[in-house]
Parts: structure tokens; C-alpha cells; sequence
């Protein structure tokens, strides 16, 4: 008996998923499996992401004189209560019509050089405060230190562990000196895969590492790139990090700059958002009434988890 297996080819473009898909199979697609190509390696997973959050100001309450504070809380929505800041109609429908995507945390390291304590209220929803009475909207994520001498920072990580995925976001970071923003990959300090930006660094390098980059101060070879930004991270910049089997390779605008083999985790992770800062050498120490900002555009995540099987069908959807 012969059997023919048609397959259908769809190329999935940035948006295609409008209003963020699901984290089982993409919503509003009937894709049944993502195939990503890294470096010549086709790389296929089950599930797909995508979270737009530039276009939510809606009509009721932006846009926003210069400086006013229209963060609205994440923390707010994930935990269905309700909002401190009274969202509009385009944000309170955009988180109430997608599933919980994010854990914000709220520990605290108070015995560090600088006391540090994760704030839900770090992580919102907010109008860019570049332009003024501007309608775009990213999601934002800050640090700042308090008269009291505390470092209050932000950090949201995704309900769901990646077992292997292709992550892109488009973000940029800005602020005092003394923070560090990571969009990175992290299950424990042996797992973990990092995208770093110093506020310290003054905006021209971005650090790639495979954690630990150093064991006992002695630096592991290969495992981490301090690498000279031809744009400022200050700028909207598009990244992105390929975790497959032994490999993880890190982009910036579309071009390898980094494959890495060592420290390659085997284990889940998940995904993880900060802006932090504990006083001690890496971040450096933040000067009081200082604060810095990870505002992000948008965050594609192309993955498989341990729970979930390709979904049944036969449509390919390549992500570019
Ligand atoms: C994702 O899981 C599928 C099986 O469900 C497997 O065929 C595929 O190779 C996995 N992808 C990676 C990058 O490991
Ligand atoms: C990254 O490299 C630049 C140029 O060599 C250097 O000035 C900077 O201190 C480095 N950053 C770190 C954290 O090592
Ligand atoms: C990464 O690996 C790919 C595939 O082998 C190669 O084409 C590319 O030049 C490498 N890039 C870097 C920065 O090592």
C-alpha cells in the first residue's frame, strides 16, 4: 500500500500570531510543527509565542504627557486582580485574552553590598517616555535606588520551561550606570544562558555567556563574549538566542556573533526578564536616586517543553 503525506509550507512572519499565541500550539494557526533554521542546522520544536506589546495604548486612556508614570502593573494581570494604574481596554484585553505567561518575582537579597529587592510594580506596561504623547507601548522593567540606599529592581520568568527553543526579542536598555539588564535562559547557576547589558558599559557592549563564564575567578574558555555593539544598546536592537543539543548561538540584528559549546545546559529552562542591580562587581554600584530601564518591543520564543507532543497535522510553519 502506498501512503502520500502532503505537507503544507507556511512561512511565518514577525506578527503572524497578532495577539500572542498560546503556549501549548499557536492560537489563530494550524501549525502543527515551527522549524527554525540556525546556521544551517534545521532546528524543529511544537510550540510557539509571540508577545506584541507595542500597540496596546488603545483610545481611552493615551497617549501621555512627557514623564507621566501610566505603567500598568503585570503583576496585576497575570494575578487577575485588579490593576493599581487604570489600564485600557487594548492592555486589559491583550493580557485577559492569553494565557498566564509570566511569574514576577518578588525575593529579595538584602545581605549583598547594595540590598536589592524585586518589586512586582518594576514590571509594567508603559507609553515611551522618549516621545513625548507618543502611542507605542513596550513592556519595561526597571531599577532604582531609594534614599534609603535600596536597590529595588524587576524580574518576570515564564510560566513554561524551554527544553531547547529559539528565543528573539527587540529590546533596549538605558540608565544609570551601576544596573544590568539580562534577557537570558536560567533553571540554576550552572544553567544558564545569558544575554547581559551593563549600564556601566555605556551602552556598547552587550556579554553572552553560558553561566559559569568563571569558576573559582578563573575564566572558563569559550563560555563567555564581551562583544563591541556597532549600535548602542540604547537603540532598539533585535537579539536572539538558538539553544538546541550542545549549541547555543547568540544573534544581534539577524548575524551570528557567538557560537558557543561549552556550558551548553541539557536540562530545562526557563525564560527569564531582569533588570537588577546588588551593589557587587558586575553590576556596580548604582548611585542613590539613580534608575535604569529594560523596555522591550516584542519577545518571539519558538520552543519544546517536557509536557507538550507536535501537535497532529501537516503544516510546517518555518519561522524566519
Ligand atoms: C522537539 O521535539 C520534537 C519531538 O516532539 C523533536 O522531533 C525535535 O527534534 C525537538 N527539537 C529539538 C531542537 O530538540
Ligand atoms: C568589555 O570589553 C571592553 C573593551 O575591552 C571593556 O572596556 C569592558 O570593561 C568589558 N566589560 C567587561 C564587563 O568585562
Ligand atoms: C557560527 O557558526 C556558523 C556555522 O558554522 C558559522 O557560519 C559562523 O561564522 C559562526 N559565527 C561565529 C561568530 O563564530
Amino acid at each position: 500500500m502506498l501512503f502520500q503525506i502532503l505537507f503544507q509550507k507556511i512561512t511565518l512572519v514577525l506578527g503572524f500570531v497578532a495577539l500572542g499565541g498560546s503556549i501549548a500550539n499557536a492560537a489563530g494557526t494550524s501549525c502543527s510543527k515551527y522549524i527554525v533554521e540556525s546556521a544551517g542546522d534545521e532546528l524543529s520544536f511544537n510550540n510557539y509565542l509571540f508577545q506584541d506589546f507595542r500597540s496596546l495604548s488603545g483610545s481611552s486612556a493615551g497617549p501621555k504627557a512627557p514623564g507621566t508614570n501610566d505603567g500598568v502593573v503585570i503583576a496585576a494581570y497575570e494575578a487577575a486582580t485588579s490593576s493599581p494604574k487604570v489600564p485600557t481596554t487594548a492592555m486589559k484585553s491583550y493580557f485577559q485574552g492569553i494565557p498566564r505567561t509570566w511569574l514576577v518575582s518578588s525575593w529579595n537579597r538584602m545581605n549583598s553590598p547594595v540590598p536589592m529587592q524585586n518589586q512586582p510594580a518594576n514590571a509594567f506596561i508603559d507609553y515611551d517616555p522618549t516621545t513625548p504623547y507618543s502611542q507605542d507601548t513596550m513592556l519595561s522593567i526597571t531599577t532604582s535606588r531609594g534614599t534609603n540606599g535600596i536597590q529595588t529592581a524587576g524580574e518576570l520568568q515564564s510560566v513554561f520551561s524551554l527544553n531547547y527553543g529559539s528565543i528573539r526579542f527587540q529590546s533596549r536598555v538605558t540608565g544609570a550606570p551601576g544596573a544590568c539588564a539580562g534577557m537570558f535562559l536560567y533553571k540554576d547557576d550552572t544553567h544558564e544562558s545569558d544575554f547581559e547589558f551593563l549600564t556601566r558599559d555605556g551602552s556598547s557592549y552587550v556579554h553572552m555567556t553560558n553561566q559559569p563564564g568563571n569558576e573559582n575567578g578563573i575564566p572558563v574558555p569559550g563560555a563567555t563574549t564581551n562583544l563591541s555593539l556597532i549600535y548602542p544598546y540604547s537603540e532598539w536592537t533585535n537579539y536572539r538566542l538558538d539553544w538546541s543539543p550542545g549549541m547555543t548561538r547568540y544573534f544581534v540584528n539577524g548575524e551570528i556573533v557567538a557560537n558557543k559549546t561549552v556550558n551548553v545546559s541539557p536540562l530545562p529552562m526557563y525564560w527569564m526578564m531582569n533588570m537588577w542591580s546588588d551593589g557587587t562587581s558586575w553590576p556596580g554600584v548604582m548611585a542613590v536616586g539613580n534608575s535604569a530601564r529594560l523596555d522591550i518591543r516584542w519577545l518571539q520564543i519558538v520552543y519544546n517543553n517536557t509536557n507538550t507532543l507536535p501537535a497532529d497535522g501537516n503544516v510546517i510553519c518555518v519561522v524566519e
